[in-house]
């Protein structure tokens, strides 16, 4: 294996038979969880051999250089609690309490709650919605222009780049567009952290960029990295990222990280590239969105469907579990860990699925925004049946997919016609959200409490 400083150095202390008159509790003997066997050796805690992540330097830092160089970025910060983390920390960095953000519809959940934790105010970037295949395209360079025209005010842009069903957006034409106008782009690439290691270092034209390690690569839960430009000094990543992470970060992730580095660069950037030639003949024979539909991730292998539920509910009977599905697709997430065997398995479970499309309507207007994401998610509030939600203010999203960007967010008004979609779509009208407690609404946006 090429260089791995922060699991050789955890491994030598480990090794050292050190009298561990510290935390955690194991002192590196087995768990009782026989599966976690190894773990506890490599389960330490800040100390002048092992380092601290958040105060930098030593064997952690050294790890995160490695990272910083194969991703084309001038900082990296290695994250314990997943991208959520990272999304978290990069809005921090980039934004004061009560700024405006240009925010990418698509944004998943935690870019949400950011905004209520920060207090931020969200203007919305749309996403052209792909007609043929139901899935929203990429972020369009023209829109990210005029909303940077109407709004001069807005500093920091936040998109989401590949999304869900590996949805690319032209990064560096984008970044070019942000800085023209003195924004800072940040990236929530969750989905993406392979992609360097295919080749593609579009990502490193943002200033900020969040990967999960755990989502795409050989990576236990919850590790993930945060990619800074120049322009964010280290020192106050990390006191940022302090802001939003455990105070015991897990050493074995930290050093899953740099050794799931070390390898990536010596097989598994081949491996990924026989998985992406391997879902390039899927997407040839069964009905996919392609790179033809839109840039896409090589290796997201996006089902059309007439049915997506029921296709997911057919494959699991066969134990093949994909990512998710919607109404009229299914998304299977391919990596370096699947061979030719695990892309047999998959193809004969697509064979003796039926065949089809699944058309959708068109989603409806964004619905209006009446109370901050931070009064709307700090509020009081009751969870109702959606059916019964026409006026109540939202008090978390709702974001069913397709396009797998929220129909509602919170602070927004269900409107008649979001609900009516939403039946339309097969939502389960039944299913429990969470409203401001006593909201209505009226017609013009007036909040007021029963
Ligand atoms: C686009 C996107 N961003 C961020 C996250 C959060 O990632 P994590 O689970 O690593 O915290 C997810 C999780 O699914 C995601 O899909």
């Amino acid at each position: 294996m090429s260089s791995t400083p922060l699991y050789d150095a955890l491994r030598a202390f480990a090794g050292a038979e050190p009298l561990r008159m510290h935390m955690p509790g194991h002192k590196g003997k087995p768990l009782p969880l026989p599966e976690l066997a190894g773990f506890a050796a490599l389960d330490v805690t800040e100390l002048p051999p092992t380092g601290d992540l958040y105060a930098g330097g030593g064997p952690i830092e050294a790890a995160e250089a490695l990272w910083a160089r194969v991703f084309h970025f001038f900082h990296c910060f290695f994250l314990t609690g997943g991208s959520t983390q990272g999304v978290h920390t990069a809005l921090a960095l980039a934004c004061r309490p009560g700024e405006q953000v240009l925010l990418d519809r698509g944004c998943h959940r935690s870019a949400f709650h950011a905004l209520a934790l920060l207090d931020l105010y969200p203007v919305f970037l749309e996403r052209p919605w792909l007609s043929g295949p139901g899935v929203a395209g990429p972020i369009a360079p023209e829109e990210l222009e005029r909303q940077l025209s109407l709004h001069p005010g807005i500093k920091t842009v936040c998109i989401t780049s590949p999304t869900y069903y590996g949805v690319l957006s032209d990064i560096p034409t984008l970044a070019r567009i942000a800085h023209a106008h003195g924004a800072v782009l940040a990236v929530d690439a969750a989905h993406g952290a392979h992609l360097p290691f295919l080749g593609d270092y579009a990502l490193s034209a943002a200033d900020l960029a969040v990967v999960s390690a755990h989502k795409t690569l050989p990576a236990p839960g919850q590790t993930a990295l945060l990619f800074s430009s120049a322009a964010f000094d280290p020192a106050r990543v990390r006191r940022t990222a302090a802001l939003f992470g455990t105070s015991s970060p897990s050493f074995p992730f930290l050093a899953a990280l740099d050794a799931t580095r070390a390898w990536m660069e010596e097989e598994g950037g081949a491996a990924y590239r026989r998985a992406a030639e391997r879902t390039a003949s899927l997407r040839a024979y069964y009905p996919a969105l392609t790179p033809v539909d839109a840039p896409l991730d090589p290796t997201r292998f996006v089902l059309r469907s007439p049915d997506g539920f029921a296709d997911q509910d057919r494959l699991a009977a066969q134990g093949i579990y994909p990512e998710m599905a919607d109404r009229g697709h299914v998304v299977f997430i391919l990596s370096c860990a699947d061979g030719p065997s695990e892309f047999a398995r998959l193809r004969a479970g697509l064979d003796a699925l039926p065949r089809g499309e699944c058309a959708f309507p068109p989603p409806p207007p964004l619905p209006q925004a009446v109370l901050s994401p931070r009064q709307a998610l700090f509020a009081p509030a009751e969870a109702l049946a959606l059916s019964q939600c026409v006026g109540r203010i939202l008090a978390q999203q709702v974001a069913p997919y397709p396009p797998g960007i929220p129909v509602a967010a919170p602070g927004e008004r269900l409107e008649k016609k979001t609900v009516a979609y939403l039946n339309d779509i097969g939502y389960n009208m039944r299913e429990e959200v969470q409203v401001v407690r006593g909201s209505v609404c009226s017609a013009e946006g007036r909040p007021g409490f029963t």
